[in-house]
């Protein structure tokens, strides 16, 4: 059974952080996160806003952008590192809020590459005739896993979600997929829970974002140079038949980095971090979004997404872009 992707939609809250916000109780300054990371600016929940609603907005700017039937979705698949409650899953509440019906749910912890990650499992659902519409939200509230007072981390990340709809097609527009993972490099990155040792050190177990911020750099880089090479010769593409490589935005200078490698102009690279910080599961879907927006991504364009991070795990998919905007806000 053929897949396709034809409608999208964004959230992100509205209070707006620039990086003067940082400068006011920090030692940092707007040109230092500019210049080593890209971040221009990112939105932070409400006290009282939390993962599934920003899900349930997505999917709302999704039906203003599309004319699609929600209530028909038969499987919601949330990519999240910051649901609202570990239990009940996060698409279980999007599930309640939205008044979807018998929609079978579940959350996704694949950090940055959850929202792919969510892609690869709703093609399979739809491939093995089980389901025929699958939304799948990349969604994260991370500014409530932050640690405020840690200028390595806290500049970084934004909150945000972004949906789509995985469908029933006559035509295949979803191709092939790689995953990859290193979870023995799984303590560079982690927010903490119940345990208070990750691969047997001690950690401090205050259910906050930690990260070797230079480990996770040199191997986002490292795996992406490795991983876009093969994922394309799996698909029998070569790096030139890339309209557009739609990488997680963790760093500006991470993609400029694998760009300048893989020697692919930066132009067809699409980003969401200058705007948004790093929304980690939804990062892809609003950099998505937004290339359609501004008529950078065109139907019929074939674009690669790849998304890495927290696990340390990595999830790339091919794919032709079906999704033309009916009506935009
Ligand atoms: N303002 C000013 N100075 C700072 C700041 C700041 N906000 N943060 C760190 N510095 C300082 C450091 O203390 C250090 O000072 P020192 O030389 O006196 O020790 C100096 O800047 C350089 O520090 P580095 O860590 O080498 O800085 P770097 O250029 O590597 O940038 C950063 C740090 C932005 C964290 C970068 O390493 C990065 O982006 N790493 C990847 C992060 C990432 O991708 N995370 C994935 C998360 S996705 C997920 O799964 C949730």
């Amino acid at each position: 059974m053929n897949a396709t992707i034809k409608s999208i939609g964004i959230y992100h809250p509205e209070r707006e952080i620039t990086n003067s916000f940082f400068e006011t109780y920090l030692e940092t300054s707007d040109q230092w996160i500019r210049e080593r990371t890209g971040i221009e600016k990112r939105y932070f929940s409400l006290e009282n806003e939390y993962t599934s609603d920003l899900c349930v907005k997505a999917v709302e700017a999704l039906q203003k952008n599309h004319k699609t039937d929600v209530q028909e979705v038969d499987f919601i698949i949330v990519a999240t590192s910051t649901p609202d409650q570990i239990l009940p899953s996060a698409a279980s509440r999007v599930q309640a809020k939205l008044g979807i019906p018998h929609a079978g749910c579940i959350d996704i912890s694949a950090a940055c590459g959850g929202f792919v990650y969510g892609i690869i499992l709703a093609k399979g659902l739809i491939a093995a005739q089980t389901h025929r519409k699958v939304l799948v939200i990349g969604a994260e509230t991370l500014s409530k896993a932050i640690d405020l007072s840690d200028r390595n981390s806290c500049i970084l990340f934004g909150d945000g979600a972004g949906a789509v709809i995985v469908e029933v097609s006559s035509e295949n527009h979803i191709f092939n997929a790689l995953t990859d993972t290193e979870g023995n490099l799984g303590k560079e990155l982690f927010i903490s829970h119940l345990s208070e040792t990750v691969d047997g050190e001690p950690i401090l177990a205050d259910r906050k974002m930690h990260q070797n911020g230079r480990a996770v750099f040199k191997w986002a880089v490292s795996t992406l140079v490795k991983n876009i090479p093969i994922l394309v010769a799996k698909n029998n593409w070569k790096l030139d038949d890339i309209d557009f490589l739609i990488p997680h935005s963790a760093n500006i200078r991470i993609l400029e980095a694998v760009c300048k490698k893989l020697e692919l102009p930066m132009e067809k690279c699409v980003e969401s971090i200058r705007n948004y910080g790093n929304t980690s599961a939804a990062s892809i879907p609003i950099a998505w979004y937004n290339g359609l927006v501004s008529g950078k991504i065109k139907s019929h364009d074939q674009l690669l997404l790849i998304g890495f991070g927290g696990g340390l795990t990595c999830a790339g998919i091919c794919l032709e872009n079906n999704i033309v905007l009916e009506k935009v806000d």
